[in-house]
């Protein structure tokens, strides 16, 4: 069953900050790739959490076991997120980019000098300083090129990944562009040079459903405050590949996956609701398991969120003075689009639509380096807007008339 505009209404009734206003007209949230808003089991969750059983793990008495129980839970709801078998495979964090770097201290010791890992110019940040931080030991990072209609040359990445190569860090969506890159190109590739491969899911993970197993991947990285939960990240490792790794951590800590690379105590409440936003999206699937339902909600999702971005990409670009940059809807992309304005900076722009309610990004969102690559940071970088479940065309309108205000004067 497709999820309709019927749908759009009925699930934005579920998350209260969307009832917020700016002079009497709704606030219209496009910064999803941001963040997006949560419903309200995710927020109930969490305040239950505190409500009743606020405790530390592994103890003997009853609300941590509540807690160990739940814990235990979530990582079972969200290894049914990611396609994983085994709930062993998934550690969590603060967030992907400490998550990422807690991996690569760990692989770094697997590694010497003349080593080399691969990135691509598509990257997030947080999937090139924790790399790049790792040439002061001698290890070479490549980056497999960009071109300029925001696709990643598949050719380049075979010419970057030889047999010197370790690592594979590959970003799967970009929160810049919008762009879908070929994660099963970067497998075959790594594969091929016995190289680790990871994935940056984050951008991904809130448009499209996840399968770690057909993915065949190393690591896979996402964040579930992009997809309706609050701020905790998400380690995915394939079976028996976190023991075989060397993680920094304490002595008296959990030693065994998927503990093993997890840094003090977590974030129970947040945890709890990382629990219930994946069953949020699941409510609105089908299916008989929580897998299947899941698969079906991020599928359906994924079709309405695909055709309002095109809707707002195609309109957009048809506006005198105004491009957006990223490939083209036809394809697989993210509902990510960002535009520039001829003669405005971003920031003029964003001020002007945040003036009105419309809540866009603008400047380069740490998803930097494919803007610097397409020259896009010397005006100040972008204007982007995300779509996701709660937006509506009645809002992307809104978006439409605002920038074709700006755009005019
Ligand atoms: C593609 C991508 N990778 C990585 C990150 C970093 O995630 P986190 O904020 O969880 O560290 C982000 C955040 O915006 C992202 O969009």
């Amino acid at each position: 069953m497709p999820f309709t505009n019927a749908d759009c209404a009925r699930c934005r009734r579920d998350f209260p900050s969307l009832a917020r206003a700016l002079d009497g007209r709704p606030l219209a949230f496009f910064d999803g790739p941001a963040g997006t808003q949560v419903p309200n089991t995710v927020i109930e969750a969490v305040s239950n959490y505190y409500r009743t059983a606020n405790a530390n793990t592994h103890g003997l008495f009853p609300t941590t076991r509540e807690t160990d129980r739940l814990l235990q839970e979530t990582r079972e709801t969200v290894a049914a997120f990611l396609g994983a078998s085994d709930w062993r495979s998934v550690s969590f964090g603060q967030n992907m980019t400490t998550l990422t770097y807690s991996l690569s201290y760990a692989l770094a010791r697997e590694m010497k000098s003349g080593d080399e890992i691969v990135i691509t110019q598509l990257e997030h940040e947080a999937n090139r300083g924790p790399w790049l931080n790792l040439q002061e030991r001698g290890i070479v990072v490549r980056e497999a090129a960009l071109r300029p209609d925001g696709r990643l040359d598949g050719d380049d990445l075979a010419r970057q990944i030889t047999g010197r190569t370790r690592l594979v860090a590959f970003n799967m969506a970009s929160n810049s562009l919008g762009t879908v890159n070929d994660a099963a190109l970067a497998r075959r590739l790594s594969r091929e040079a016995g190289a680790w491969l990871l994935l940056d899911a984050v951008h991904y993970a809130a448009h499209f459903p996840l399968d770690v197993t057909a993915l065949d991947t190393d690591f896979l990285l996402c964040s579930a405050y992009k997809f309706y939960g609050p701020h905790v990240g998400i380690l995915y490792s394939r079976p028996g590949l976190l023991e075989a790794l060397n993680p920094d951590r304490l002595r008296t800590q959990d030693q065994e996956a998927p503990y093993r690379i997890e840094m003090g105590t977590l974030n129970h409440a947040a945890l709890a609701g990382v629990k219930a936003a994946v069953e949020y999206i699941a409510s609105w699937g089908a299916g008989e398991s929580p897998r299947e339902r899941i698969v079906s909600a991020m599928r359906e999702i994924s079709g309405y969120e695909h055709e309002l971005g095109a809707y707002y990409y195609d309109h957009v670009r048809s506006i005198p003075g105004v491009a957006a940059h990223g490939p083209d809807f036809s394809g697989l992309r993210a509902p990510t689009v960002s535009i520039t304005v001829e003669g405005l900076p971003p920031a003029e722009v964003a001020r002007a639509l945040g003036e009105k309610g419309l809540q866009v990004w603008d400047g380069h969102f740490y998803g930097l380096r494919p803007l610097e690559v397409l020259g896009l940071m010397e005006n100040g970088g972008v204007v982007r807007a995300g779509i996701v479940m709660y937006n509506t065309r009645e809002e992307v309108d809104r978006l439409l008339a605002g920038v074709e205000a700006i755009a005019r004067r």
